[in-house]
């Protein structure tokens, strides 16, 4: 069905989301990575089309389908996560909701065997992908990150806020046993405060943020 305007207020804009884990190889069969189901990165992406928006979203390894209308761009590695968002600027607003791994391994070439003591892994630190966006030149206008945090929730996200120059970060408490789940129940932490928001299906707070993120966007030029 054909939408009257006013219903795709995001119509001409660009926004680029990031989801789901990065995977960072020790060997040809293994890796390390964080907990992410994709499932409110895709929400988001989803949304964001729905509003009007072209929309890019740069996806670590999920086994989901591709959200309606989204140009769906798949990667492995931050490294290559990177570079995805770095050749999919320049955008309206930046949504950076994947679980980023934050060290990966320098991997071998052949698959490690057992029997000879267990192997060390050397880290190296990941590029921060979200600073990366709030540096850019041209700079997204918004630029949202999202923040899983176990304790001191709202204290830690108003400091990575400050810490990667990033306008808005969505933060949840995901001791609440979210992750994965169908629900999320998250604060909107930006420069002027923090908003709490009820306890909702992925869905639902994925298009209250698509709808937050539109008001900013029509606020401007
Ligand atoms: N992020 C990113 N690139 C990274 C690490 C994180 O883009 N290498 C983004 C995430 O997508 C998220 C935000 O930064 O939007 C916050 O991620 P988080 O892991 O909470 O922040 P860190 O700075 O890695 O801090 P820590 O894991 O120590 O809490
Ligand atoms: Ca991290």
């Amino acid at each position: 069905a054909l939408l009257a305007p006013a219903s795709r207020p995001l119509a001409g804009r660009h926004v680029l989301v990031t989801a789901g884990p990065t995977h960072e190889p020790i060997d040809p069969v293994r890796y390390i990575a964080n907990r992410s189901s994709g499932r409110q990165g895709y929400a988001i992406a989803e949304a964001l089309a729905r509003l009007g928006a072209r929309t890019t979203l740069v996806t670590g390894p999920v086994g989901l389908p591709t959200p309606l209308g989204v140009r769906r761009i798949d990667v492995e590695t931050a490294d290559e996560m990177a570079a995805a968002v770095a050749a999919a600027l320049p955008a309206d607003a930046a949504v950076m909701v994947a679980a980023v791994a934050d060290w990966r391994v320098a991997p071998a070439m052949h698959k490690i065997k057992k029997g000879s003591g267990a192997p060390t892994l050397s880290l190296i630190e990941n590029p921060d992908i979200l600073a990366a966006v709030s540096h850019a030149v041209p700079r997204p206008r918004l630029v949202v990150g999202f923040a899983a945090e176990t304790e001191h929730v709202i204290e830690h996200a108003k400091a990575k806020l400050l810490r990667k120059g990033c306008d808005w970060i969505v933060a949840n408490d995901v001791s609440q046993g979210v992750m994965g789940g169908p629900a999320n129940q998250v604060h909107l932490v930006t420069r002027d405060g923090v908003e709490t928001w009820p306890r909702d299906a992925k869905e639902r707070v994925a298009a209250g943020l698509a709808e937050r993120i539109a008001d900013a966007l029509g606020a401007e030029s």
